[in-house]
């Protein structure tokens, strides 16, 4: 900027030119800052190793490796040099310890990327305080002029309570607000050194601290776990080379390509603007209009019909990094990726009446079950895949990788196991950690690249911008739960609710005074893969984009009979939530480009005919490599730790045969289930022995749809009490009807018959999951329960129309 003659110069120019003779006599001012808290000796020392630093920065040694390619490949690092203490600290009084200040940083001291120890704090055997740590003598009453005299203004106790107080909630997403959070920990098989550099990689058996985010997209923060919804699956690596953060959903698939459309999708999807109805749901006119109107979506729409979008546990779904990835080693080679979350539990899923249901009794279902798992000791644990191929792979598919609406079959790349992911700790305070996390999809590590997915480049942005709002301010990279174990420097300043007090003068880059620090990393640092750019700046899509059902047409014909019958009815449930006919019949019609019993069945089930099939974007379709992919079936995974925390209902009433009951229980329990008496109401239970057992849950207060399977226990004297009850009925006709295992032992066999429920299977068969025994046969008995349980659903019983 051009000065006005008489403008004096800035003193950091005068200083910069002025000759290292020209060093203040001892006593004589030179700034405020530095004459009037050092002793003149100090200070005298203090200008002598100023100088004597920065003469040793002669010049910008730097400055000809900015340009270039191969500095652009192999940035060098910073000029830097050790800095004496006296040169670092922003004053030389740092020297002055007090209670408060403390003393000094120490060379390169990061606190804030210690361990949440630092932060976490404990009331035990502590008085009541205000925030400024005065103690406070009431705090039943506020303070009045006189026992029924007015309030007083001058009460600050009161007024810094309410003013807090009414400053407690933050924005919520604005997607994915509703969610649950863990910590825990990622461990690597095998060192993936050949194809990444990225830290968590790096060897066998090393641990990575991670903080994991499970959320539902479209609903509020209040609203309910079980709304027939993608999930999120976000995973924080706090890498000791910085955050990386994994944001994916239990979904390999996006609705949409283009991050120009991603408003588009939120605002069709959320409650309608003019009654902000419904919540938490897509079944309504404004999800089918703009979905039909985008054929992209409906690969990912026969995935959010299927049962994956009503999972049983966050322990019991996939997730996946959706984006194609690139992973870089250390000799700037590039792989492509995709990253795949496999749960040890296997993937299992709720029937839809099952979850309206639990909505109803237990709309932080999800929620508990991960709390509970975790406090209970089984840690949720799920295997880390990648799938790897090459550009020249990928230029080879049907499809493009750079397209989100696409998955590459495992038949075409095979999944590689990496590593294994383990939550082992709950939060200790859900606001400060699962609410103020700060998930971002540009957060990644040496070693790990973006593609060009536009859909990709779109969330690069959005995540730091919104959570600029939301969180209010720009460093809420320092909100303890997000800053990450390594260490951080640089050059940023101030700002709302700046955390770091900053030690030295120097917050910039290139500097002397600073001794260089921080200094750029170089080639140690994160170095973005070179991938040639050279084209046409266009708003428009590759023609592999424009071909959208294939994949659609894949994923249905990998799925199981009653998986099929399953998406069939979402549709036919959602469409019939849709009010303007015209919706309904083009949904159909780009579902008639799906499969032909798909569409028929959705058109039956709403009572319209099949409408010609929507015309295709693309003029000539390729032809798909994979017809058939039977990993796409939730069913492909049953999980490996048999009942395992499965939640078991045994219903008891006064008079329960006590024998069969202990051994039933015993053997549930030894088998890792979590087992729950359920009576008429809480409390104690007389058994036939005399004994008294507790009920711990009542028909009321934890009915049949949470739990996984259902013991009926013998007594005749028990029987004729829960017969009399109304819920009982009730309580056996959803674990029925929801295809769970039931274990009917001696006389309780009158309830099962009570509600008209066969043993028999359509075909004839016996019903696997209904294990009648007298209680004698017991031992026996309980294996075979105990191997229904682990199947999980008995489908074979599911009629589309119930008849039960
Ligand atoms: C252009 C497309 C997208 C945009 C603009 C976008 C934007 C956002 C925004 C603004 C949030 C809220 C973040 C916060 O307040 O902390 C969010 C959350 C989230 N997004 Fe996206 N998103 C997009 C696509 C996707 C895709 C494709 C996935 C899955 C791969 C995904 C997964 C998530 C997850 C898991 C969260 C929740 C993170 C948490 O638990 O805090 N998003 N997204």
């Amino acid at each position: 900027m051009a000065r006005t003659p008489k403008q004096p110069p800035a003193p950091k120019a005068k200083s910069a030119s002025r000759p290292a003779a020209a060093k203040p006599k001892a006593g004589q001012k030179r700034s405020t800052r530095s004459s009037s808290v050092a002793p003149p000796s100090q200070k005298a020392e203090l200008d002598a190793a100023v100088d004597k630093l920065a003469r040793r920065f002669t010049h910008n040694r730097e400055k000809a490796g900015e340009y270039g390619r191969e500095s652009a490949l192999s940035p060098a690092e910073g000029a830097h040099a050790d800095t004496p203490d006296l040169i670092a600290a922003s004053t030389v009084s740092e020297a002055n310890r007090g209670d408060k200040t403390g003393s000094r940083a120490g060379s390169g001291d990061s606190p804030g990327s210690a361990s949440l120890d630092r932060v976490r704090t404990d009331a035990q055997g502590q008085r009541l305080t205000t925030n400024q740590g005065v103690a406070i003598a009431d705090n039943q009453n506020s303070l009045k002029a006189g026992m029924r005299g007015p309030a007083l203004l001058k009460d600050f106790i009161l007024r810094e309570k309410i003013t807090h107080f009414d400053h407690e909630r933050i924005p919520e997403r604005i997607v994915h607000a509703r969610g649950s959070g863990a910590h825990g920990f990622f461990e690597a098989y095998d060192s993936l050194r050949a194809i990444t550099r990225a830290a968590p990689f790096a060897r066998a058996g090393k641990i990575t601290p991670v903080f994991v985010r499970f959320s539902t997209v479209a609903g509020e923060r209040g609203s309910k776990d079980t709304a027939r919804d993608v999930r999120g699956f976000a995973v924080k690596f706090y890498t000791d080379e910085g955050n990386w953060d994994l944001v994916g959903n239990n979904i390999p698939v996006f609705f949409i390509q283009d991050a120009m459309k991603f408003p588009d999708l939120v605002h069709a999807v959320k409650p309608e603007p003019h009654h902000a109805m419904p919540q938490a749901a897509s079944a309504h006119d404004t999800f089918w209009d703009f979905v039909s109107l985008m054929p992209e979506s409906t690969h990912m729409l026969m995935w959010v019909m299927s049962d994956r979008a009503i999972p049983r546990s966050y322990r019991m779904m996939q997730g996946f990094g959706v984006h194609t990835f690139r992973l870089v080693n250390e000799d700037g080679e590039a792989t492509l990726c995709k990253f795949h979350w496999a749960p040890k539990l296997g993937t299992h899923s709720l029937t839809w009446d099952e979850a309206v249901k639990i909505s109803g009794c237990d709309p932080d279902y999800h929620r508990r079950d991960l709390w509970e798992a975790i406090e209970s000791g089984a840690y949720p644990e799920y295997e880390l895949s990648v799938q790897l191929f090459s550009e020249a792979q990928a230029a080879k598919f049907s499809f493009d990788v750079l397209d989100s609406t696409k998955i590459v079959p495992e038949e075409l790349v095979p999944l590689t196991p990496v590593g294994r992911l383990v939550l082992n700790r709950n939060p200790d305070n859900f606001f400060a950690e699962t609410e103020q996390v700060a998930f971002c999809a540009a957060h990644v590590v040496p070693g790990i690249d973006f593609t060009n997915d536009p859909l990709l480049a779109g969330r690069i942005h959005s995540y730091v911008d919104t959570q600029l709002s939301r969180l209010g301010g720009p460093n809420f990279h320092e909100i303890p739960i997000n800053a990450p174990v390594a260490p951080v420097q640089n050059n940023q300043r101030d700002g709302l609710h700046r955390q770091a007090i900053h030690r030295g003068r120097v917050a910039y880059e290139p500097n002397s005074l600073g001794g260089g620090c921080p200094f750029q990393a170089g080639a140690a640092g994160f170095v973005s893969f070179p991938e040639p750019v050279r084209a046409d700046e266009l708003r428009a899509k590759p023609e592999k984009f424009a071909e959208h059902y294939n994949q659609a047409t894949l994923f249905y014909a990998s799925q199981s009979p009653i998986e099929k019958a399953h998406i069939i009815a979402a549709f036919r449930f959602e469409l019939s939530k849709v009010m303007v006919p015209a919706i309904r019949a083009r949904v159909v019609s780009m579902l008639a480009n799906v499969a032909p019993d798909l569409a028929a069945g959705v058109a039956d089930g709403l009572g319209i005919k099949v409408p010609d099939a929507m015309p295709r974007a693309i003029a000539r379709t390729p032809r798909a490599e994979v017809k058939q992919s039977p990993t796409l079936s939730l069913l492909a995974r049953p999980g490996e730790l048999g009942i395992q925390t499965r939640k078991i209902a045994v219903l008891v009433a006064p008079g329960v045969e006590a024998v069969s009951l202990r051994k039933v229980g015993d053997r549930l329990v030894a088998a890792g289930a979590t087992v729950r008496l359920v009576g008429p109401r809480v409390g104690p239970i007389a058994l036939s022995d005399g004994s008294v057992v507790e009920a711990e849950a009542s028909l009321e207060n934890e009915p049949s749809v949470l739990f996984d399977a259902l013991v009926l226990p013998d007594g005749e004297a028990a029987v004729a009490r829960l017969a009399s009850d109304g819920r009982v009925a009730e309580y056996i006709k959803d674990q029925y009807r929801h295809c769970k295992p039931i274990l009917v032992v001696g006389a309780s066999r009158s309830l099962l018959e009570g509600i008209g429920a066969s043993t028999v299977l359509a075909d004839g068969s016996e019903d696997a999951g209904i294990v009648l025994a007298t209680s004698k046969e017991l031992p026996d008995a309980v294996e075979r329960f105990v191997e229904a349980i682990a199947a999980h659903r008995h489908w074979q019983r599911e009629t589309d129309r119930p008849l039960v």
